[in-house]
């Protein structure tokens, strides 16, 4: 397949983008995706007419996508999307594209019994992935999103609008943009921080290369932001509130111990896909071992 001779097949141009990809751990369906994408087909489409030929533009574009993708580019940003708990969010390059895993997150929160109207607050929002998951589930759920990220923010934004999810979305350190909102009291903070520590040899590997370091990397081996949080959040979370975290598969028991040590009761982990224990959790119960005051990031 060559800009020389843009008339080509569907079979044809499978082949040819499959051996450009050989370096992919799934060469086969990245070049289905991104056939199905220029065609704007589904891949069934693509085993039905493998006959059917590409126009010029197709050809263009799917040659373009295809050097890109053997350049190491994640799909995500070449499709410009993922999906996430069946909602269809924007990605870029502001931020991480969301993982399968952290839905995790998302079932543990379903099924802690918050209140009707509870407020919950998704701390390093990114693309919004957790925030409006929430909201597709529970409607009648208060969320709040921060981000660093100004860019970030937008992107939340944007996607919170497209999917037509109210949702508030804060540009923030941490919990910095939340001391002057009234009753900052919520009944579930959730957190998919930076946790890889900054000499771990997969930042030089796969789509990670392609993500922000700000969404990555904390310092303290990782756990600098988990602690951060697990000790601020102590003052945002209503009595009975829960705290509920992401972190790397060799860090919850690291993550249980601040928790325990922070005074939050019923602390476990929970798994991910892959059976790794990647998520950790603890409820907020007694409000006196804590100042009132709010403040500070
Ligand atoms: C691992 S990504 C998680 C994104 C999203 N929650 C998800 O699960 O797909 C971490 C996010 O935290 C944000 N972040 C990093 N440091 C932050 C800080 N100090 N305050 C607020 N957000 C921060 C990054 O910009 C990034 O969007």
């Amino acid at each position: 397949m060559t800009t020389e001779h843009p008339v080509q097949s569907v079979r044809a141009a499978l082949v040819w983008a499959r051996a450009q990809l050989d370096a992919s751990a799934s060469p086969a369906l990245d070049a289905e995706v991104l056939l199905a994408h220029v065609m704007q087909q589904s891949r069934t489409y693509l085993h039905t007419w493998p006959e059917r030929t590409l126009s010029s533009a197709e050809h263009a574009h799917f040659l373009e996508l295809t050097r890109a993708r053997a350049a190491g580019t994640p799909i995500a940003h070449l499709l410009g999307s993922r999906e996430f708990w069946s909602l269809e969010l924007l990605v870029n390059d502001s931020t991480l594209i969301p993982r399968p895993d952290t839905e995790v997150l998302v079932e543990k929160i379903l099924q802690l019994g918050l209140p009707e109207g509870a407020r919950v607050l998704d701390l390093g929002t990114g693309t919004g992935a957790i925030a409006l998951a929430l909201k597709s589930e529970h409607p009648d759920w208060q969320l709040t999103a921060v981000d660093q990220s100004a860019a970030a923010v937008e992107l939340a934004k944007t996607n919170a609008e497209r999917l037509q999810l109210e949702c508030e979305i804060l540009q923030s350190d941490w919990f910095s943009a939340l001391a002057a909102t009234p009753a900052a009291d919520f009944d579930c903070i959730v957190a998919n921080p930076p946790y890889i520590a900054a000499d771990d040899p997969h930042l030089q590997q796969g789509d990670v290369r392609f993500e922000p370091v700000t969404a990555l990397v904390a310092s303290d081996n990782g756990f600098a932001d988990l602690q951060h949080i697990i000790t601020t959040a102590r003052r945002y979370l209503k009595a009975g509130g829960w705290l509920v975290l992401e972190h790397g598969w060799q860090q919850a028991a690291g993550c249980r111990e601040l928790l325990q040590a922070s005074g939050y009761e019923a602390v476990a982990s929970g798994t991910d896909y892959a059976n790794l224990e990647r998520m950790s959790f603890g409820q907020w119960c007694d409000t006196s071992k804590v100042t009132s005051e709010k403040g500070g990031s």
